[in-house]
């Protein structure tokens, strides 16, 4: 997708489709009276061209809603269409996040109706500053561009060739290009960490995922080592290789790093990731209800890989590694056992209660290892647990961390990339249930709190370094399409892991 940035006035704009945004301005006070769309742009012959079907009250500008005109009279675009950005809009509190949602609705609108080239209008500078309007907008049309239908042989590409953002009167080049640049590598590189989360299992083995990411790394200027067997063995990733020794396919350790040049001390960021290619959940086997589901368990580490990627491009002073744990989970001869007793790398001995619990044993390595290789601060990702599924359903993903500083990093990111996380308690009542007779630590703590008892554990493995965890096991697939995003990956996290590295 080519993308421009447009200065010139909105009537002017030669495009087949042109998108404006609009606001719900009806209060709950005035609920009797008929509802005004506000639109959110100064634009005169807009206006003019869609004051009677506003003034009609068919379209209440609810989030994404659209509308379609064809020919708007004094316009040179083509088409117009109006995308709702619901009530907060007109509060006058826009989020940034609704114009990146327009965007993709727009985008979504498009391509199915054959239209491969369309513009968007930025709203008036009063409501969100143009800059991070612009951001928004380009990521919300890459995403939104995104279909997961690769395998298709009737596959028809719908893609969007050009998506132009048209900045508001009275706009500087040099004020939004920065920013609008920035949204092609984010929304770029959420896209790829998507595109890897899609592959399935036979198609992305660990080994695979580690070519990818080296390919990637060597694109964009990032070290990039991958390591297998002989390397697990050597740092003694005991719980790592437990997961790894029941599956033909050899583990994949993916170290990425980012060494911006003159930056010598401060922190060292280690971005952890789960890499399970496919999960059966190994001799602790899963039903086969929805097991395909489990291609997608290499979310968290693709996350950081696309994290990563946006991170080498748009260079922030600070020194980032980024680690990936990528493994299956099998049931074999070879497979490990419910009982048996794994030495982690750190030394903490784990009784593995159920081999399906395999996310923990791989990130409890990653995480010692990233610590050993100087990361001052940690943060994981992993779709880890379906309690967090049951705990906030598919709308937040859950957050965890050991130390408020580092968390309110974390959640100050989020308003830049609109991304939903909500932080749940860790304790040493949770700890205590993770404790093992045998050993140390057992891998599952029960049913009950198990997204919390399953941050526990990873808490023995970080320690005391200021440390996040992030749970993304129910917003790392979207299963009903939206108007924004398809069905399929979403890429979560890519943006807010970016954001809070850039805090640093
Ligand atoms: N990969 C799963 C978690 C998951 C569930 C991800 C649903 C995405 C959607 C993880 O490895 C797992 O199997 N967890 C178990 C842990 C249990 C055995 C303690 C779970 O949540 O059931
Ligand atoms: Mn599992
Ligand atoms: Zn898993």
């Amino acid at each position: 997708m080519q993308t421009r940035l447009s200065l010139a006035p909105l009537s002017g704009i030669k495009t087949e489709l042109l998108t404006v945004l609009a606001a719900d301005t009806q209060t709950a006070k005035g609920a009797q009276a008929k509802p005004a769309p506000a639109l959110l742009t100064a634009d005169e012959a807009v206006k003019a061209a869609t004051a009677e079907v506003l003034a009609g009250g068919e379209f209440k500008a609810a989030a994404n809603e659209t509308l379609l005109l064809h020919a708007p009279a004094g316009l040179a675009a083509k088409r117009l269409l109006l995308v709702g950005l619901g009530k907060s809009a007109a509060a006058g509190k826009l989020a940034a996040h609704r114009v990146r949602e327009a965007a993709g609705t727009a985008v979504r609108f498009a391509k199915p109706r054959g239209i491969r080239e369309l513009a968007l209008a930025l709203p008036s500078p009063e409501t969100l500053p143009p800059a991070a309007a612009a951001r928004a907008a380009v990521e919300g049309a890459f995403v939104g561009d995104f279909d997961p239908d690769t395998y298709r042989s009737d596959r028809k590409d719908q893609s969007v060739q050009s998506f132009t953002v048209a900045a508001p009167a009275g706009s500087h080049r040099a004020a939004l290009e920065p920013a609008f640049a920035e949204g092609v590598i984010v929304g770029e590189s959420q896209n790829f960490a998507r595109s890897l989360i899609n592959e399935p299992g036979n198609k992305l083995t660990p080994t695979i995922l580690g070519q990818r990411a080296a390919e990637m790394a060597k694109e964009v200027g990032l070290g990039c080592e991958v390591y297998s067997t002989e390397k697990l063995h050597e740092l003694k990733m005991g719980a790592f290789w437990s997961v790894s020794q029941g599956s033909s396919e050899p583990p994949a350790l993916i170290v990425m790093r980012y060494e911006p040049e003159g930056v010598k001390d401060g922190p060292v960021l280690g971005l952890v990731g789960k890499g399970i290619t496919f999960d059966t959940g190994g001799i602790s086997i899963k039903p086969s209800d929805k097991m395909e589901q489990m291609k997608y368990d290499m979310a968290g580490g693709a996350a950081m890989i696309g994290a990563m990627r946006a991170i080498a491009l748009l260079k922030p002073r600070v020194r980032v590694i980024a680690i990936v744990c990528a493994a299956e989970n099998m049931p074999d001869g070879k497979a490990q056992k419910p009982g048996d007793v794994q030495t982690a790398m750190s030394g903490k001995t784990i009784e593995i209660i159920n081999t399906d619990a395999e996310g923990r044993l791989v990130l409890a390595d990653g995480l010692a290892y990233a610590k050993q290789l100087g990361a001052t601060h940690l943060i994981d990702a992993a779709t880890l647990t379906g309690a967090c599924v049951v705990a906030l359903g598919m709308v937040n993903a859950g957050a965890f961390s050991n130390d408020d500083a580092t968390y309110a990093k974390f959640d100050a990111a989020l308003a830049a990339s609109g991304e939903k996380f909500w932080r749940l308690p860790l304790g040493e009542e949770y700890a205590e249930m993770m404790k093992s007779e045998i050993g140390d630590l057992k891998n599952t703590g029960g049913r009950w709190g198990g997204a919390i008892t399953a941050a526990e554990f990873l808490h023995a493995f970080a320690e005391d370094t200021p440390w996040i965890h992030l749970d993304i096991a129910g917003v790392a697939w979207v299963e009903d399409s939206c108007p924004y995003i398809a069905k399929g990956p979403s890429g979560v996290g890519v943006r807010s892991i970016l954001e809070w590295v850039r805090s640093y």
